[in-house]
C-alpha cells in the first residue's frame, strides 16, 4: 500500500464498450483513493482492458505485460510495488491462461465483475503481502471472471464520463447471436437489456452533467428490450423516442447493431427523431449469401439491402457504415465478388473492414476451406480501396453545405479545433477552444479522405458562454 495518493493506468483496447468500461472502473477505483496516472511507470496499478475480437489484440496485451512485467521487477527492486490487471474480453477468454504465461499478473477481472475490483484489489494485496513475509507461495493471481446473475450495472457507480459535450451511455451487453466467427457471446455472455428507468436515469444525470450528445451502447444494442416500469417491454425504438424528451438532449446515436434486429419501429424513428443522426453502423460481414449461412448471421444479402432502403426512405440523407469480413472459410473468388457488388449497389459513408482470423472456441475456428493468408490480403486490399474511395466521394459530396458541427478536441495545429458532423465525419476549422462541447454551424470547404476542412459560420455570440 503506498497510502492515499495511489495512481493507476488503465489502457483500453477495442470497441466503444471498452472505452465505456473504462471509464466505469476509474470511477469504482476513485473512492480507494486512485487517481488516473498518464503513463504505467507513474502509477501503482495498471489495468489493461483487453479486446479479443481479433487475434493481433491479445498478442498486444501479452507483449505490454512482458513490459510491465519489468517495471514491476524494477519496483520491486526498490521496495516498493506494481499491480497488474487483465480486465475485458481477453480476461473472460483466457482466464487463468493469462496467469500461466506472464506471472506477473495480479488480478484477472471478466467484464461482468468490474465491480467487484475493489474486493479483488484487496485480496491480490494479501497475497502480495503474504509473499514479501515469505510465508507461503502466493496462488494464481486473483481471479473473476463468472457470469453472475445480476447486473453489473446495478453495482457499478454512476458515469461521470461527459467529455466535450458527449457521452456513452452503455444499454444493453452480451448478445445471443453466435456469429460463427465471434467470440463475443463467450466473453461478454448471454444478451441483457438494462431496466428503461435506470436508462432515463442515467441519461438524465448525464444531460444535467452537460451531455448534447449521447452514444448508446452495446454489443447488440438494436436487440435492447428493457423492461418498463409498468412491465410493458421497450424496444430500442421507443426508448430512443424517450431520450429525445430528455431536455437538452440535441443528438442521439447508437451502435453496434445486428441487420436481423431493425424492427420497423426502429427504422420509422430515423425519420420521426430529429435528435438522431442521420448515421448507422450496421455490419453485413459479407455479400454472399452463401458465407452469411456459414457466418451464421441469420440473415442474406436481400435482406439487408432491403433494411438499406426502408432506412433510406425514412431518412433520405442517412449514411451507412459498416463491419466487412473477408477469408471467411470457404469465400471463394464467386463469394467476395458478391461482398464488391454489395458495397457498390450500397455506397457507404465509412466502414471497417478484416482478414478473418480464427479465434479459438469459435465454431469458424474448425470449418475446413480455410483461406490462405495472400488470398485474405489480396481481398482486403481491393475490399478496402472501394471502401476508401466511398468514403472519400462521401466527403467530398458534403463540401459547399453548412451543417451543424459538435466540437470535441483542439486540432493538431494552435487555432484549430475539430468536432463531428451529423454523419460522423471529422472536421476541422479555424475556432476558439471555447466553442468545444457546442454545435456550431460550419461551412465544409473541402472533402477528403477522412475529413474535411470547414469554415465556422455561426456568430460567437450565438454560442452559450
Ligand atoms: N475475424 C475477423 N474479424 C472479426 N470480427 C469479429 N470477429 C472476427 C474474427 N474472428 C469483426 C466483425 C465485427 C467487428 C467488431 O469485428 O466484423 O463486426
Ligand atoms: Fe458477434 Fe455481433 Fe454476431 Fe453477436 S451479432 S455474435 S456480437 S458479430
Amino acid at each position: 500500500m503506498t497510502g492515499q495518493h495511489k495512481r493507476v493506468f488503465i489502457r483500453t483496447y477495442g470497441c466503444q464498450m471498452n472505452v465505456y468500461d473504462s471509464d466505469r472502473m476509474a470511477d469504482v477505483l476513485r473512492p480507494l483513493g486512485y487517481a488516473l496516472a498518464d503513463a504505467p511507470e507513474q502509477a501503482d496499478l495498471v489495468v489493461l482492458n483487453t479486446c479479443h475480437i481479433r487475434e493481433h489484440a491479445s498478442e498486444k496485451v501479452y507483449s505490454e505485460l512482458g513490459r510491465l512485467r519489468d517495471v514491476k521487477t524494477e519496483r520491486r527492486a526498490e521496495g516498493r510495488d506494481l499491480t497488474i490487471a487483465v480486465a475485458g474480453c481477453v480476461a473472460q477468454a483466457e482466464g487463468e491462461e493469462i496467469v500461466r504465461r506472464q506471472p506477473a499478473v495480479d488480478i484477472v477481472v471478466g467484464p461482468q465483475a468490474y465491480h467487484r475490483l475493489p474486493e479483488l484489489l484487496a485480496e491480490a494485496e494479501r497475497k502480495a503481502a503474504i509473499l514479501r513475509h515469505g510465508k507461503r507461495r502466493p496462488g494464481a493471481g486473483v481471479l473473476d471472471t463468472d457470469f453472475p446473475a445480476e447486473s453489473k450495472f446495478d453495482h457499478l457507480p454512476s458515469p461521470q464520463g461527459v467529455r466535450a459535450g458527449s457521452a456513452f451511455l452503455s444499454i444493453q451487453e452480451g448478445c445471443d447471436k453466435f456469429c460463427t466467427f465471434c467470440v463475443v457471446p463467450y466473453t461478454r455472455g448471454a444478451e441483457y437489456s438494462r431496466p428503461v428507468e435506470a436508462v432515463l436515469a442515467e441519461a438524465r444525470q448525464l444531460a444535467a452533467a452537460g451531455a448534447i450528445e449521447l452514444t448508446l451502447l452495446g454489443q447488440n444494442v438494436n436487440a435492447y428490450h428493457g423492461e418498463a416500469a409498468d412491465g410493458a417491454t421497450w424496444s430500442l425504438g421507443r426508448l430512443l423516442r424517450a431520450l429525445a424528451e430528455i431536455e437538452g438532449i440535441a443528438r442521439l446515436r447508437y451502435t453496434t447493431s445486428h441487420p436481423r434486429d431493425m424492427d420497423a419501429d426502429l427504422i420509422a424513428a430515423h425519420g420521426d427523431i430529429p435528435q438522431l443522426m442521420p448515421y448507422l453502423h450496421l455490419p453485413v460481414q459479407s455479400g454472399s449469401d452463401r458465407i452469411l449461412e456459414a457466418m451464421n448471421r441469420r440473415h442474406g444479402r436481400d435482406l439487408f439491402l432491403s433494411l438499406v432502403d426502408r432506412l433510406r426512405n425514412a431518412r433520405p440523407d442517412l449514411a451507412l457504415s459498416s463491419d466487412f469480413i473477408v477469408g471467411f472459410p470457404g469465400e471463394t473468388d464467386a463469394d467476395f465478388d458478391d461482398t464488391m457488388r454489395l458495397v457498390e449497389q450500397v455506397g457507404f459513408a465509412s466502414a471497417f473492414s478484416f482478414k478473418y482470423s480464427r479465434r479459438p472456441g469459435t465454431p469458424g475456428a474448425a470449418l475446413s476451406g480455410q483461406v490462405p493468408e495472400a488470398v485474405k490480403s489480396a481481398r482486403l486490399a481491393a475490399l478496402q480501396a472501394l471502401l476508401g474511395q466511398q468514403a472519400r466521394d462521401f466527403n467530398v459530396s458534403k463540401a459547399g453545405t453548412t451543417v451543424p458541427v459538435l466540437f470535441a478536441e483542439p486540432g493538431r495545429k494552435p487555432g484549430q479545433i475539430i468536432g463531428k458532423t451529423p454523419w460522423l465525419q471529422s472536421v476541422y476549422a479555424e475556432g476558439n477552444l471555447r466553442l468545444i462541447g457546442h454545435i456550431v454551424d460550419v461551412e465544409l470547404t473541402e472533402g477528403h479522405p477522412n475529413s474535411l476542412a470547414g469554415r465556422i459560420v455561426t456568430h460567437a455570440h450565438e454560442v452559450a458562454a
